[in-house]
């Protein structure tokens, strides 16, 4: 039995790279383990945001965690901003933190390359997401492998306080599934699949209709081989999808590469498109049920109120050992 947290942003809808690399872990994991998980909005305002479109994303983020099986009776699903102690405790995990190791992190400087102005915000996402990690005494996080190095901080940032102010935080480990972690982007496979793409074949959603998910499949970037084989080196395309037909089909790679060696990249591609449309279509049935309705709302409150009972506690230790307030005062 371990205690699990993680977070998604509320930026767009997710991806069939949030799913299979996250997602679908963290449904999994409800088997035998005390699951959190958390909608990070105060994450997503670390880049300029629409408010009304956040403000959707988030509800729909809410209802599509519920549609691929986050079970609210086993698990606690709750909005990062409505619960104080996360911004409290990011506050002072920045000042555990030192700027050369945030300026260090790959995330904010992909993010902040080529920009003219970055807010502070982006440079302090690390020690805030710490915050989210451990005022749960998270053992186990589930995460893509593009959050890898902020386990690492988060790990190092837990460390440090402990051996400074006494043992008040879990140090957590990072659960990387060994296929999924990284999922591509299918127009250029040798880039990881994002949300802000602006290639509008990169990347499907969760929520995109049977017609797009086809359409962008079939134009898949591959090579000029036609040969169905696992080579992440040099034929990233054909791979990538060899993966996502495997996560999608529940048949390994090896079963998939002896069914497909003879056929051409057009059978293939309808048939990893199929998986994904039938992987997809169950969840995408249940959030249509889901996203006008009240249940959505009381799951929420609910996962606020039994996340700030955990976390004000966390917080509360953290602040005494530091000695700011006045301690004792819980
Ligand atoms: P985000 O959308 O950045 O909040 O990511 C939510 C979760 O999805 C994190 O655990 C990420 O590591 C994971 N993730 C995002 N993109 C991918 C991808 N292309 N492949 C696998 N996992 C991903
Ligand atoms: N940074 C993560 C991402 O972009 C989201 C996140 C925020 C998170 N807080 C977290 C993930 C805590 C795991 C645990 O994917």
């Amino acid at each position: 039995m371990a205690k699990i947290f993680s977070g998604v942003q509320p930026t767009s809808i997710p991806t069939l790279g949030n799913y299979l690399g996250a997602m679908r872990n963290f449904v999994k994991l409800q088997d035998g383990n005390d699951c959190i998980y958390c909608i990070v909005d105060e994450h997503a305002i670390t880049v300029p945001q629409d408010p009304s479109e956040i403000q959707k994303n988030i509800r729909n983020l809410a209802a599509l965690y519920l549609a691929m099986g986050i079970d609210p009776k086993r698990s606690i699903l709750f909005i990062q901003s409505e619960v104080p102690c996360h911004a409290q405790l990011g506050w002072i995990m920045q000042c555990v933190s030192y700027m050369g190791e945030l300026e260090r992190m790959t995330q904010f400087k992909d993010k902040s390359k080529g920009k003219a102005a970055v807010s502070a915000g982006l440079l302090t996402y690390p020690p805030l997401m710490a915050a989210d990690i451990l005022l749960y005494n998270t053992e186990l996080v589930p995460v893509g492998a593009d959050q890898k190095q902020h386990l690492e901080l988060t790990r190092d940032l837990a460390e440090r306080f402990n051996n400074k102010y006494g043992d008040v935080f879990t140090i957590p480990e990072p659960y990387i599934p060994p296929v999924g972690a990284r999922i591509m982007s299918l127009a250029e496979p040798t880039k990881k699949m994002s949300k802000s793409d602006t290639n509008r074949k990169a990347t499907i959603f969760t929520l995109d209709s049977e017609k797009d998910i086809i359409k962008k499949i079939k134009s898949a970037t591959t090579d000029a081989e036609a040969s169905i084989r696992y080579d992440r080196e040099n034929k990233p395309g054909i791979s990538n999808l060899l993966d996502i037909f495997s996560l999608c089909s529940g048949r390994t790679v090896d079963e998939l590469v002896a069914a497909y060696e003879s056929k051409g990249y057009g059978a293939f591609k309808t048939d990893v498109a199929e998986a994904v449309v039938s992987a997809l279509k169950p969840i995408q049935d249940r959030y249509r049920n889901l996203i006008e309705s009240s249940e959505l709302d009381e799951v929420l409150d609910e996962g606020a109120e039994k996340a700030y009972a955990i976390a004000r506690k966390t917080l509360k230790k953290a602040e005494k050992a530091l000695g700011i307030g006045r301690s004792g005062k819980l």
